[in-house]
């Protein structure tokens, strides 16, 4: 069974399809500990109405990545609550080298597009813009590069005429909410093995 450790900023609905898909049985998993950088966040509020232990952790010095002492923290509250597998989910800092020694081959990422397009922020506004006819989301292993580490699962969504950055992301998070609990599956299942730049299912 694996020990998820969730870290993420915003509202939490991918952290909320792996709580389902535990509780129907699909993930053989238990969330251990959900921690934000976002005191407010509703990752924060959804992980205390589930009983997950909810810590909020000051990402300073740096705003856009996660370093030096609030860093250490996190590898810290994730080893006390046991967690053996990190989730990013909504996680707006870049992970650092300390926290991917911590947990090597065990950090994974939800990301709204199809890797290794439109890596970054708002993948859905690059993918309208671009005039992508398909997009989607991808989870893959966290490495030290931003949006590259190896692809576990990717699951694809039509980019429709009409299209707004609001309605394609709305129809990428469906697909997330499918995405991650089975990425997580295949690894809690051990059916995940990792050959150079590639995720090979077995
Ligand atoms: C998702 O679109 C995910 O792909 C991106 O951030 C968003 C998080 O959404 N990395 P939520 O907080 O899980 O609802």
């Amino acid at each position: 069974m694996l020990a998820l450790g969730i870290l993420g900023s915003g509202k939490g609905s991918n952290a909320r399809s792996l709580l389902e898909a535990i509780r129907a049985g699909r993930l053989d998993a238990r969330v251990v500990c959900v921690i934000s950088d976002v005191a407010g966040a509703g990752i924060l509020d959804l992980a205390r109405t589930r009983n997950v232990p909810a810590i909020h952790v000051d990402g300073s010095p740096f705003r856009t990545k996660l370093d030096g002492a609030a860093q250490d923290h996190v590898i810290r509250l994730l080893r006390e609550h046991g967690a053996d597998t990190v989730v990013l989910a909504g996680f707006m800092r870049m992970i650092k080298s300390g926290l991917l020694r911590a947990f090597p081959r065990r950090i994974l990422n939800i990301h709204p597009a199809l890797l290794p397009a439109f890596p970054g922020l708002e993948a859905w506004t690059q993918a309208l813009r671009a005039g992508a006819k398909v997009s989607g989301c991808t989870v893959h292993f966290v490495d030290e590069g931003m949006d590259t580490g190896p692809i576990i699962v990717q699951r694809t969504v039509p980019v429709l005429d009409d299209d707004t950055p609001e309605s394609l992301h709305a129809r990428i998070q469906e697909q997330e909410h499918l995405a991650y609990p089975e990425a997580l599956a295949l690894l809690a299942d051990g059916r995940l093995r990792i050959e150079g730049r590639k995720v090979i299912r077995t």
